[in-house]
């Protein structure tokens, strides 16, 4: 069996194992090895839909399907409660709930509701501005002129509604929104900012800044990620060669970084020393979308041989060193993800994004499954 098939056989088994225990909820980040459960009102809860859709996919196992589509009822009436959707993530949450079901099935209601998630997420679309605000009210003075790196991963919504209607708004929006990103969020070195500002009513751009980073000028590894991984697919829904080429470059500073072991701390610019905390869902989310990159670059491209090799190192280590395989009972795939080491909020845990985008390299790598961000051929 190889390291993959390995890896992907523990993921199901877990994944099932958690189907029971979880029940109605959702799993968010793990405090003391035990994911925090919630009644799907966070940013995160598409991930558990989208690995029982994978698990599904790769086992045809009724119980996944069954399972998943008791999330998709979920996330129908969040949607219809308006419940904690104030927020740019409908992109995730939507795209790996009944986007998946409808991409693995063609499950009408489904494509209908997330066509709806579409247009939620158009609710956050600032005309004045000529972006998508990631958080807070609108016109709020704290975070109404502010764009996040992660949005870049909310944008394959837009582009799959546009694909479904014909109606140019959900295109515009993504495609001014991307650019803005390419400008402002990704610096002249390939590094990032995790967030930028821009004045609310003219659109002027402001300054960089973190949420989650280590400081306002540095590289959070997992906003990184966010790029490597949504410029690739900004490419694939528009062709437009400036996108691969920034997933490429974004992708490139991350590999040129790895340390010894290749999975990599939570900040670019942190001081490393025994005790620095690491990101391991930003390996997972930077190999998950270093697949998408290489799925459109040449044969022959010059690249490819160090974007493979950056990959194949980052799972291996992955599986190696950072999985809980040999730990039968535990509910999470990949320890030592953070969610916020600043704010010490989960900063050496399970992140159920970081499952998730784990699950789904695992299953490009094997069985060639590309998880849920746009419509198969
Ligand atoms: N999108 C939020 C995060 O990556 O923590």
């Amino acid at each position: 069996m190889s390291l993959w098939q390995k890896a992907i056989e523990d993921a199901v088994r877990k994944t099932k194992a958690n189907i029971e225990r979880f029940g109605d909820q959702f799993p968010h980040v793990s405090s003391n090895g035990t994911y925090a459960l919630n009644d799907n009102n966070e940013w995160t809860d598409g991930f558990w839909s989208g690995m029982l859709w994978l698990c599904y996919e790769y086992t045809q196992d009724d119980a996944f399907r069954k399972a998943a589509v008791g999330t998709v009822d979920s996330f129908h009436r969040r949607l219809d409660e308006h419940r904690q959707l104030d927020h740019h993530d409908i992109g995730f949450l939507y795209s790996l709930s009944s986007k998946a079901q409808w991409i693995i099935e063609k499950d009408e209601a489904a494509k209908q509701l997330t066509l709806q998630a579409a247009d939620t997420l158009m609710k956050r679309w600032r005309p004045k501005g000529r972006y998508i605000q990631a958080w807070g009210k609108e016109g709020d003075e704290r975070n109404g002129g502010r764009i996040i790196i992660d949005c870049m991963m909310n944008l394959p919504l837009l582009y799959w509604a546009y694909a479904h209607t014909g109606d140019d708004k959900y295109l515009n929006a993504a495609v001014i929104h991307a650019d803005l990103s390419r400008r402002f969020l990704v610096r002249g070195d390939d590094s990032s900012y995790h967030t930028f500002y821009f004045e609310q009513e003219t659109g002027e751009a402001l300054r960089g800044g973190t949420h989650q980073g280590y400081m306002d000028g540095s590289t959070w590894t997992r906003g990184q990620a966010w790029g490597v991984y949504g410029f690739a697919l900004s490419y694939r829904y528009t062709g437009n060669p400036l996108y691969l080429e920034t997933s490429r470059r974004m992708a490139r500073y991350f590999l040129e970084r790895l340390p010894e072991d290749d999975v990599v701390y939570w900040d670019f610019n942190a001081p490393v020393n025994a005790e620095t905390k690491r990101d391991s869902s930003a390996s997972a989310i930077t190999a998950a979308g270093v697949l998408e990159l290489l799925s459109h670059l040449e044969p022959d491209d010059a690249d490819r041989a160090f974007l493979e090799d950056g990959l194949q190192r980052t799972m291996t280590s992955l599986v190696e060193n950072y999985s809980t395989i040999g730990q039968p009972e535990a509910e999470g795939l990949l320890e030592h993800g953070s969610y916020s080491v600043r704010g010490n909020n989960a900063p050496d845990d399970y992140m159920i994004w970081g499952d998730y985008y784990y699950l789904e390299a695992l299953l490009r790598l094997e069985r060639g499954i590309p998880g849920y961000w746009y419509e198969r051929k």
